[in-house]
């Protein structure tokens, strides 16, 4: 039984396994495979949300009940007792005594971490140090969903997820990879890294300076000998060159997120400064896929739904598939 908070925390060999494991279960639910009932039977998810949330919540609702597990799902904490002032700390401690695992979003970074050391220091045994409690056996895993402008893992699992099947070589290694809007995206802040773990990557940084990938990140990416020596490059860049369209294998565009903006006019400045169309998508190689982690607002046309390259509603569906091996990694007899 293992947490789940950041991808820092997380080797090739697990990336990997995640991969396997997911490949098994869409196999699995596409031939209606009942035994996946029997994986995780009498195991009970906790799923609360302190922010909105369409597939996240629902794929580890459908991924938990596909596995024959149950739900407690609080995802409108105004009608939990987080109304009348109930702290984090004490929200899962609560859940922790009802659930096998919790599975928690939150707008605060750090907020998974916390929420790991309060689920354990439930169990009794007295309070003990941070470090104890991140990736050890935990009695009631917590599974990060996304917290604030931190990190969102199972995210980051599922877009590996759908890398390694939709691109035509089905392999993560050797990719050209576009990554469009950066800095609230915390998706972009764990994939970048994720990616490296992988060999001869080459990623294309997209934005206007204001949102560009932080400065702290990047480095820390530039100076890891490890990164220099599977061949990964970095290259920044304001706009959408030809040399990105014509050599991308996967172009990753994120939604300018305006609940992360302190000003609004800022946002207003910023938002549709890159819109992806059918016009630049037909530049793009005909293998090239296109992946938004979802819900988008103006950055991708609607007119590119039907084109070929367009892989995101795929990619909503590589969700559940990622958060069944999740869950039967974590959780359960697997
Ligand atoms: N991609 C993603 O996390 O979507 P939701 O906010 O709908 O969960």
């Amino acid at each position: 039984n293992r947490a789940l908070l950041s991808m820092e925390d997380i080797s090739l060999e697990d990336i990997e396994l995640v991969l396997e494991c997911a490949s098994e279960m869409k196999e699995r639910v596409l031939n209606e495979d009942e035994s996946l009932l029997t994986i995780a039977p009498n195991k009970i998810l906790g799923c609360i949300f302190y922010e909105p949330s369409t597939r996240t919540c629902s794929s580890f609702q459908a991924a938990m009940q596909r596995l024959g597990g149950k739900l407690i799902s609080i995802t409108d904490v105004q009608s939990s007792s987080v109304s009348k002032g109930e702290t984090l700390d004490d929200t899962i401690r609560c859940l922790a005594q009802y659930c096998d695992a919790v599975c928690i979003r939150h707008p605060t970074k750090g907020a998974a971490k916390q929420a790991a050391i309060a689920a354990q220091v439930s169990k009794g045994g007295g309070k003990k140090k941070k470090e104890e409690f991140f990736l050890k056996k935990d009695n009631v895993p917590v599974i990060n969903a996304g917290d604030g402008s931190g990190e969102h893992p199972t995210q980051v699992l599922l877009d590996l997820f759908t890398m390694f099947e939709y691109n035509e070589r089905h392999r993560i290694d050797n990719l050209t990879m576009t990554f469009i809007d950066l800095k609230y995206r915390r998706t972009a802040h764990s994939l970048v890294p994720a990616l490296f773990k992988f060999r001869n990557i080459k990623v294309h940084l997209v934005s206007p300076k204001f949102l560009a990938f932080p400065d702290e990140l990047k480095n820390k990416l530039i100076e890891d000998e490890r990164i220099k020596k599977h061949n990964n490059t970095i290259i920044e860049s304001k706009e959408i060159t030809q040399t990105i369209l014509q050599t991308t294998d996967v172009m990753y565009v994120t939604r300018i997120q305006k609940e992360r903006f302190s000003d609004s006019s800022v946002y207003e400045k910023f938002k549709g400064v890159y819109v992806i169309d059918n016009s630049l998508l037909n530049k793009c190689k005909p293998t090239m896929i296109l992946m938004h982690p979802l819900p988008r607002v103006d950055e991708i046309a609607t007119e590119c739904d039907d084109n070929p390259r367009s892989k995101y509603f795929q990619q909503m569906k590589c969700g559940m598939y990622v958060r069944m091996a999740l869950l039967a990694l974590i959780l359960g007899n697997h």
